[in-house]
């Protein structure tokens, strides 16, 4: 059995979802894993600055300094094998990963995402334009989903979700930081931490 699991966050932003993973792991809602390493793909993403100023490493890949979408996720995985990472968690890391990356961490990377899965999901629905979407629908309860990462954009099995209402006067931002606060920053923590207990009574 191993002792704690070795998650890697991936991000692309605030990484407010990375903080929310921090403070969890701080409280000790997350205590069957540990964040081991934060991969960006941009490098002002202040996701790094959260990460650096709780001792976590770092590393930046990007992709116009690789000559494919496939030497891109190369050197993730680089990066992550070095690291002997166990569980993969994407917390507005705004890139899709291909199948070859996803097969081989199958049940092992997770994604956080804006809404109640199936609603405004899939390719071209991340970040703010999901909330966009969502008010533009008229829809009166949103949310937030965690779920499994394989080749489908959004697709994989869903492991938590949790809903939030929609407001009189919501603009995509209020809308948004209402996601983050009462469903985001609560599931994305509890999430991480049922998959990585998973992982270590079950490391095959
Ligand atoms: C979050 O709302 C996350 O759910 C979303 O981007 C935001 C990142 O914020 N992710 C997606 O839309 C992925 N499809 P953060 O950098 O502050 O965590």
């Amino acid at each position: 059995m191993l002792n704690k699991a070795k998650i890697a966050v991936l991000v692309s932003g605030g990484g407010t979802n990375l903080q929310a993973l921090i403070d969890a792991q701080k409280s000790g809602i997350i205590k069957s894993g540990e964040i081991k390493l934060v991969v960006s793909n941009k490098s002002d993403a202040y996701a790094l600055t959260r990460a650096e100023k709780s001792g976590i490493k770092t590393a930046v890949i990007l992709k116009k300094e690789c000559a494919s979408k496939e030497e891109f996720e190369n050197k993730i995985i680089e990066k992550l094998t070095k690291a002997e990472i166990d569980v993969i968690v994407l917390a507005g890391f705004m890139c899709i990963l291909s199948e070859k990356f996803t097969y081989r961490y199958p049940k092992r990377i997770i994604n956080v995402h804006p809404s109640l899965i199936p609603s405004f999901c899939g390719e071209g629905f991340y970040g703010l334009k999901v909330h966009e979407a969502a008010l533009a629908y008229g829809v009166k309860v949103t949310g937030a989903t965690v779920h499994y990462v394989n080749e489908i954009a959004d697709g994989g099995e869903i492991i938590m979700q949790k809903a939030v209402e929609v407001e009189e006067g919501d603009t995509p931002e209020i809308l948004q930081r209402r996601v983050m606060e009462n469903a985001e920053w609560i599931i994305l923590p509890e999430a991480t931490e049922k998959v990585c207990a998973q992982v270590i009574n079950n490391p095959s």
